[in-house]
């Protein structure tokens, strides 16, 4: 706990890209940092840099609906993103910024050892699983990593804006529900 507060600290000061420049606030993540599952998304947008939490926009109260359907809350799991701070207009994040704060999930991954990664969005997925991952076709499969499950899901924000993905969705998060029962102890509310 102590180093999960030490690399928090660190995290929150840092200056080793560009966007320390711009960002309001590091968004760091939510949640609890022993939990079994782990959500990990792009970077924040105008309304996490401003509130310093991921997926408070609509895209997370969507993400928020989705965890509820299955039985999870913010509290039982972790959510980060790959980049912690925001890029400027929501571009997607320059090679140089993810070189610059990989550091900092590959340690909160390592303190955290979760038994679940969740990647919500391709730029994640690619990030996290393998750097050609075709969200279309691979979404909702798992991937073993190092003796750590690993999915991705249609970020919120795409399934904003293209609703018919709704569907396909909603099997990936049963899927993870049922790994979720195979494999960890304390995520589920029905197992309190
Ligand atoms: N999109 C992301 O990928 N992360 C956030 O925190 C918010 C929106």
């Amino acid at each position: 706990m102590r180093e999960w507060e030490e690399l928090k600290k660190q995290c929150l000061a840092c200056r080793s890209c560009g966007l320390c420049e711009t960002r309001t606030n590091v968004v760091f993540g939510v949640g609890a940092p022993d939990a079994e599952v782990l959500l990990i998304g792009e970077a924040p947008g105008a309304n996490e840099d401003e509130q310093g939490e991921p997926f408070v926009g609509r895209a997370g109260k969507l993400l928020d609906d989705m965890l509820a359907m299955i039985g999870l809350t913010r509290q039982k799991i972790y959510i980060t993103n790959s980049v912690k701070c925001r890029p400027p207009q929501n571009r997607d994040p320059l090679n140089t910024e993810k070189d610059a704060c990989r550091g900092y999930l590959r340690r909160q991954v390592e303190l955290m050892h979760p038994k679940i990664i969740v990647c919500l969005g391709r730029i994640s997925a690619a990030e996290i699983i393998k750097e050609d991952f075709k969200i279309t076709k691979e979404h909702g499969q798992f991937f073993e990593r190092g003796g750590i499950q690993m999915m991705a899901l249609y970020h919120p924000a795409a399934l904003l804006r293209d609703p018919h993905k709704k569907p396909e969705t909603f099997e990936d998060l049963k899927k993870l529900q049922s790994k979720i029962r195979e494999i960890c102890d304390h995520t589920l509310i029905e197992y309190e």
